[in-house]
């Protein structure tokens, strides 16, 4: 009782001080500062290089060390065919702890501009910015600098407050000058905040802020503004958002020193206490609330006997600390390493690139419905870590690699059986996906890259249903790039419009290209595309001509006809006649079925006149730019001559 009159006579004193002296209190809450100012693409290019993106995630990366480090850092890499230039700053203002979620959000972010070579993120308490040239000494942008207003003009504005506003700005743009490119001002009712990037020279942050300052103030006499530049970001705002650290260890003019260290040690003596309590009470709840959560926890694991929490530490030591000789692939979501457990078994770690923080709930939901999910063709989810620094899945080891080996690097020459086998079972796995188990799974990433292989060949789809935790231009991060595009259904990558028969089409050329041996590259021009080359042969009903010269002759031609009819069917560029996958089975498992005609796959002209009789490939496109040269490019290689699967 005693103790607790003491701690409010404290808090009284300390509120009487607080108000005398107009300060705020020195224990300023935490804030990130997330709000997106503002987001700029630039133009998405029409082949995206495929290493480009795994170079990206490691610029990312090398620039959340030096921002950890120094609240700020630029990298660059360069390879044979391009150079990311990247740069990221906090706010000087910020905590450290602030700065690195802020970093965090604006790296989840970004992306969304891939696979532009170019994109720039404010975020009111930081920016990140990468592009392909050196522009650390980039004060302004023509182009892209842009000014975010807020419309709101606040109820009965003073009509001194633009004038007042005005002067705090220039001031401001003044201070921040002299003062290493950072300042923050307020008074009466106006804050501001300037920052310029640390890679510039003072006269290029003079020359930003003073763009800065003329353009912000056409915002007047909004509440807010914030000006965009290439080299700098001024914001006021009428609402204090900026935390002024130097504000609480300067005392205050007029009160002498003793008298201000005694008002500021009592109270503080009996703020700790009260901190103390305080602090305790905050143990004690996140102690109950996180024995509810581990109890849900436990009840979401309770589907599965397994159990789907892996701790991070355990799988850093699994992959040797991620050690690049126990790497296994790079995808466009995350790269996979080979892991030992302690308990001897093997498993792949797949480490994601996308911080799932925000999402946890969901996410973990779809691994516990991911996880129930079992057939033979598809690779098991074992469980995942998201409680460490980055998020983890892990899946079942499959030891024989992918498809993609055997196709694009012959690793294995694949006799026909085998062939046949891994068409049927990959077969089988989509159709399960699609309805064969309680939820309808659209895998949206069919490829050989994703077909893995076990001891005796058997195939297992891997990476199926996350898709549906990452926003849907998230997804297309995964396909967007030059080595899916061979894969994608017209109407998806025209129009975004998924359904099961997207995954049909790729299936469909998944098809082509193990019989014929050869990847389907849209963009090889002198060779053609696969699903030309093969329709053509079907056209002159001499099928088996495209059939990889590496079997030799040895398979049954009707079989192989059979085979590639049905590729032909799923690749068909209507949507409504491809088959469904279950269909697919059911024509491949049973030999008198009989296999419809298949018409035109989605090449040559028929994309553009597709366009005028289909409403379904209208060109109210998202990347009308891409599609339009991917047209060309189809029109372009259909003047070329006709050759053989195996070249
Ligand atoms: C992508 O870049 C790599 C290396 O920089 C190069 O070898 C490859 O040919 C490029 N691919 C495309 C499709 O441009
Ligand atoms: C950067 O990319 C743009 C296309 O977005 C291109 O026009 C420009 O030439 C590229 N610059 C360099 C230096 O590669
Ligand atoms: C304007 O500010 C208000 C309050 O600060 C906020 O709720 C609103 O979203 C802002 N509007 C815009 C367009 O930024
Ligand atoms: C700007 O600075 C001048 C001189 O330092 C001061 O007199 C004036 O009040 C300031 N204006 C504002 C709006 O802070
Ligand atoms: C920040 O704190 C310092 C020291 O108390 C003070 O002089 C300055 O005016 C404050 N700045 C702002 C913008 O509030
Ligand atoms: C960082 O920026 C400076 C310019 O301020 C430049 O000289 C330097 O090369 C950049 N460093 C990297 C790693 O890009």
């Amino acid at each position: 009782m005693n103790l607790r009159i003491k701690i409010f006579t404290s808090l009284a004193s300390w509120i009487i001080i607080l108000i005398a002296f107009g300060q705020t209190p020195p224990f300023c809450l935490s804030d990130p500062r997330i709000f997106e100012a503002g987001l700029f693409c630039g133009k998405r290019p029409p082949v995206p290089n495929s290493s480009y993106i795994p170079l990206f995630v490691q610029v990312m990366q090398s620039l959340s060390q030096r921002v950890t480090a120094d609240h700020w850092g630029n990298y660059t890499v360069h390879s044979a065919d391009f150079s990311i230039y990247s740069l990221a700053q906090c706010h000087s203002d910020l905590s450290h702890d602030d700065c690195l979620q802020c970093y965090a959000a604006s790296r989840t972010r970004l992306p969304h501009c891939l696979p532009s070579p170019s994109g720039r993120i404010f975020l009111d308490g930081c920016f990140l910015r990468y592009d392909n040239y050196s522009f650390f000494d980039e004060r302004t942008d023509p182009v892209w600098d842009g000014v975010n207003c807020n419309s709101t003009v606040g109820v009965g504005v003073d009509v001194e407050f633009g004038k007042h506003a005005a002067g705090l700005i220039d001031n401001l743009t003044a201070a921040a000058v002299a003062n290493r490119g950072h300042a923050v001002e307020g008074r009466k009712g106006v804050f501001g905040l300037a920052e310029c990037w640390k890679t510039l020279s003072r006269d290029g942050c003079r020359e930003c802020l003073a763009k800065a300052n003329r353009v912000v103030k056409s915002c007047l006499p909004s509440r807010e503004g914030r000006s965009l530049n290439a080299g700098c970001y001024l914001r006021y705002s009428t609402i204090k958002f900026y935390s002024n650290q130097s504000e609480d260890s300067n005392s205050k003019s007029g009160v002498s020193r003793t008298v201000t260290a005694i008002a500021i040690a009592l109270p503080v003596l009996f703020f700790l206490l009260l901190s103390l309590f305080s602090g305790y009470a905050a143990y004690r709840r996140w102690r109950k609330r996180k024995q509810e959560r581990d109890k849900l926890g436990r009840i979401s694991y309770s589907y599965n006997k397994s159990n789907l929490n892996f701790r991070y530490e355990t799988l850093e030591k699994a992959t040797n600390y991620f050690d690049n000789s126990r790497k296994l692939g790079q995808g466009g979501a995350g790269s996979v390493y080979k892991g030992n457990l302690s308990n001897g078994k093997t498993v792949a770690v797949k480490r994601l690139f996308f911080s799932t923080t925000q999402w946890v709930d969901e996410f973990f939901n779809e691994i516990n419905l991911i996880s129930g999910i079992e057939h033979k063709n598809l690779v098991k989810l074992l469980g995942c870590s998201i409680e460490g620094p980055e998020s983890l899945l892990v899946y079942e080891f499959v030891p024989n690699k992918s498809l993609e080996e055997c196709i694009r690097n012959k690793a294995k020459i694949l006799n026909w059986k085998e062939r046949f086998n891994i068409i049927v079972g990959t077969a089988e796995g989509i159709a399960f996906l699609h309805g064969g188990c309680t939820f309808r799974i659209i895998h949206r990433d069919i490829k050989s890259s994703n077909i893995l292989l076990d001891e005796n060949y058997n195939p297992k789809i891997a990476d199926f249903g996350l898709a549906r935790c990452f926003a849907p231009d998230k997804t297309h991060l995964s396909t967007g790039i030059a080595g899916t595009l061979g894969y994608m259904a017209p109407e998806y990558l025209v129009k975004g419009q998924l359904t099961e028969k997207a995954d049909v089409y790729s299936f469909g050329v998944l098809v082509l290209e193990l019989v014929c041996g050869r990847k389907n590259n849209a963009f090889e021009e002198d060779s053609g595309s696969l699903l030309k080359t093969v329709w053509k042969l079907y056209k002159i009903n001499r099928l088996t001509e495209a059939v990889d010269h590496l079997l030799k002759g040895d398979f049954p031609a009707w079989e192989v006809s059979r085979v590639l009819k049905i590729g032909l069917l799923c690749t068909q560029a209507s949507v409504s006649q491809r088959p469904s996958m279950e269909e697919v089975v059911r024509m491949l498992a049973n030999e008198n079925c009989e296999i419809p005609e298949p018409t035109q796959p989605p090449f040559l002209n028929s994309m553009v006149s597709a366009e005028s009789d289909r409403s379904s490939y209208s060109t109210n496109s998202s990347s009308p730019n891409t599609v339009k040269k991917l047209r060309d490019r189809y029109s372009s290689a259909e003047s070329s001559s006709i050759q053989s699967c195996d070249l």
